[in-house]
């Protein structure tokens, strides 16, 4: 992995942004590629997911099902969003997401919702497994735009939600390795099997599901877990307006995974739909943010081993993403579904590497 500027990262950006590469070199997409410009099309209404085919098929295609049967653009997200939540194999997001450092797992949501310019969210949520439908009430049916902590829960508790054990067997298990790994001055012993676990297995995982309806009204909704075994009380940017989630009805919206700190000091999310009101691409968007987030650490000496990652789409239904750092083997994909089928697409990167605390 280099922090450096490489020169095929440079071909990249350049590419991106349209400059300096004949047309045929501009239209190939993918690792390893310039990176597609214009970028991938999609037809409204459609809507967009920040996973690969594992999850953005059933993702999207929840989604889309609320869309296709007349539902709200809204509805159709929260409706994907749920899909991860609910589940308990992902380690991310939602019921099953990794914990905190005490073993309690936390979880980050908002929603946007273009016409109205809306926006609704929870931070630190314990004991509910959809955060995002939380979220969606505090747009809602309160005068505030975000909960936390146990007035989140209590507000949750208020409209009907039950308050539920997160924490699978598996994620405890995690936990616990992770916490008898920690040191060997304290008192809790490693494991028996002797297998250790170093941080770079701390992970941000995230999820953002954006929609364009018929009509061409947008909405999107963030969700996850946070960094696995964090401070007690630690919010990243999922739950941020502007930093995990933007959408703008008159330009398009934006989501953001990866490591939430950096998102948040950048206003990332919001940058990436400036970037598409100014006429970039959603795909020269992202890479935008992606870029202003590197030269934010290399102004300060800061060696780059996290990765961010931004998914976007625009009024007219293009769809792109990005990430800081990506391989070949895993560049930064995005799902959609429209009315043509499902889709999904590797993306550019910046820098080549995996990086610590992977989304
Ligand atoms: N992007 C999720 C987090 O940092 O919490």
């Amino acid at each position: 992995m280099s922090a450096r500027w490489s020169r095929r990262g440079f071909f990249r950006l350049a590419a991106a942004l349209g400059f300096g590469l004949p047309a045929a070199a501009r239209a190939k997409t993918g690792p390893g590629k310039p990176a597609a410009t214009p970028t991938w099309r999609g037809r409204p209404p459609l809507v967009v997911c920040s996973r690969g085919p594992e999850w953005g098929r059933p993702v999207s295609e929840a989604a889309w099902q609320v869309l296709a049967s007349g539902g709200g653009v809204l509805d159709a997200v929260i409706a994907g969003a749920n899909v991860v939540e609910l589940d308990p194999r992902d380690d991310s997001v939602g019921y099953g997401g990794l914990p905190n450092e005490e073993g309690v797992v936390q979880l980050d949501s908002c929603v946007m919702y273009g016409p109205t310019h809306d926006c609704g969210a929870v931070a630190c949520l314990e004991g509910i497994k959809t955060p995002s439908r939380v979220a969606r009430l505090v747009m809602e049916r309160t005068d505030h735009m975000l909960l936390v902590g146990r007035g989140a829960q209590r507000f949750a508790r208020a409209h009907g939600f039950q308050v539920e054990n997160l924490l699978t067997e598996q994620a405890r298990l995690e936990w616990l390795r992770w916490k008898e790994n920690l040191s060997r001055d304290d008192d809790w012993l490693p494991p028996r099997d002797g297998i250790y676990r170093d941080r770079q297995g701390r992970r941000h995982g995230t999820i953002n599901v954006l929609g364009l309806d018929g009509a061409g009204n947008l909405a999107g909704v963030t969700t996850t877990s946070g960094l696995s075994f964090k401070i007690p009380g630690r919010v990243g940017d999922s739950p941020i307006i502007g930093a995990g989630l933007y959408v703008d009805n008159d330009v398009g919206a934006a989501g953001a995974t990866g490591r939430g700190e950096e998102v948040i000091r950048s206003c990332a999310s919001f940058f990436v739909v400036e970037c598409m009101r100014r006429g970039m691409n959603p795909t020269a968007a992202c890479l935008a943010a992606c870029r202003r987030i590197i030269a934010i650490n290399r102004r300060n000496g800061v060696t780059i081993d996290f990765s961010d990652k931004f998914v976007a789409v625009n009024k007219r239904g293009q769809v792109g993403c990005a990430a800081v750092m990506g391989s070949k083997k895993k560049p930064p994909l995005v799902a959609w579904r429209d009315g043509s089928g499902f889709h999904s697409q590797a993306g550019p990167y910046l820098l080549t590497g995996r990086g610590k605390n992977w989304d």
